[in-house]
């Protein structure tokens, strides 16, 4: 697979940053995850806006466009043409002195990495993962602006660990009020008595693309929706849960680890997940149909 480095393609053999980019020094950066369907970068655009802001939160002058990016994403795509892939698109601080003072690191380092994906068992969607709540408890956003997808993703991996030791797909974090923020690479919604609840934003998470998107979806089916502060109580209460993010779409959550295991409402994928999964995944569809409508539109003209 061809990686893109600071403005051409390289064999991964051959992509090399400097050991003074504060990304690896300090973790001094910030990434997208986009998942690529049928070719398409899903959501590239908005993913674009997100990066641009990690990039005001952390300070960084970000010298690309949104469009030099786009393009940038498509010279990577064109290259490997992979069908289904995870893109992952890095900025980090660059090479400067070793030390805090991020005024000495001139040039910004832009990465863009693409890798096959398969996607999770179909089991996985049928009958619903185990998430645990994790003891570790998510960066206060007045320390880690939560908003900022940064690269220092320690607090995540130390989640992480926890969760995989209890065998769990995914880890929950709360955040030091004990109110439930999100997994360590996810959103969390449930559903309590038809209605749809998840963290509100002020609780300290990351705005999610997929979150959006299926608040979006879920408003326009006339589902109610409550953005709210969530106790591990409330979410044992739930009648269903699920995860999004944009590699793994719409998860059903069918046990919850706090650390005893809890079986989620009747132990099977409801109605409201099923119906926002299907909805989420025609959202997908319709977004590769416009992509490629708009391609034969410009070659046509
Ligand atoms: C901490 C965290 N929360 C939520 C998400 C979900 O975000 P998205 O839907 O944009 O993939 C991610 C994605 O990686 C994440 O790292």
């Amino acid at each position: 697979m061809k990686i893109w480095l600071n403005g051409s393609l390289h064999d991964e053999s051959e992509a090399r940053v400097s050991v003074l980019d504060h990304g690896f020094l300090y973790g001094d950066g910030v990434y997208e995850t986009v998942r690529v369907r049928q070719g398409r970068p899903l959501f590239l655009a908005d993913h674009l806006v997100r990066l641009k802001n990690s990039c005001r939160v952390i300070h960084l002058d970000l010298p690309w466009t949104a469009t030099a990016i786009a393009q940038a994403v498509d010279k990577t795509l064109s290259a490997n043409q992979c069908d289904e892939s995870a893109l992952r698109l890095q900025v980090s601080r660059g090479p400067g002195p070793v030390g805090f003072d991020i005024r000495a690191c001139k040039t910004p380092t832009l990465v863009i990495v693409e890798r096959p994906i398969s996607g999770a068992p179909s089991s996985f969607y049928e009958r619903g993962v185990v998430a645990a709540i994790v003891k570790t408890r998510r960066n206060h956003p007045q320390a880690l602006p939560p908003e900022a997808k940064s690269t220092n993703c320690l607090n995540g991996i130390l989640a992480k660990w926890e969760s995989n030791r209890q065998g769990a797909f995914e880890g929950i974090l709360l955040n030091l009020a004990g109110h439930v923020t999100e997994g360590t690479v996810s959103n969390i919604f449930a559903v309590q008595k038809g209605r749809l609840v998840t963290p509100s934003l002020r609780c300290g998470l990351l705005p999610g693309i997929t979150r959006a998107i299926l608040l979006r979806l879920a408003r326009t089916s006339g589902i109610a929706i409550r953005e709210m502060e969530l106790t591990v109580g409330e979410m044992l209460r739930s009648q269903e849960i699920f995860l999004t993010n944009s590699l793994i779409d719409v998860m059903p959550v069918t046990r919850l680890k706090i650390p005893a295991a809890r079986i989620v409402g009747d132990g099977r994928v409801g109605p409201v997940t099923q119906l926002l999964m299907n909805l989420y995944r025609r959202k997908m569809d319709e977004f590769c149909a416009a992509v490629t409508a708009g391609r034969r539109t410009k070659r046509s003209r």
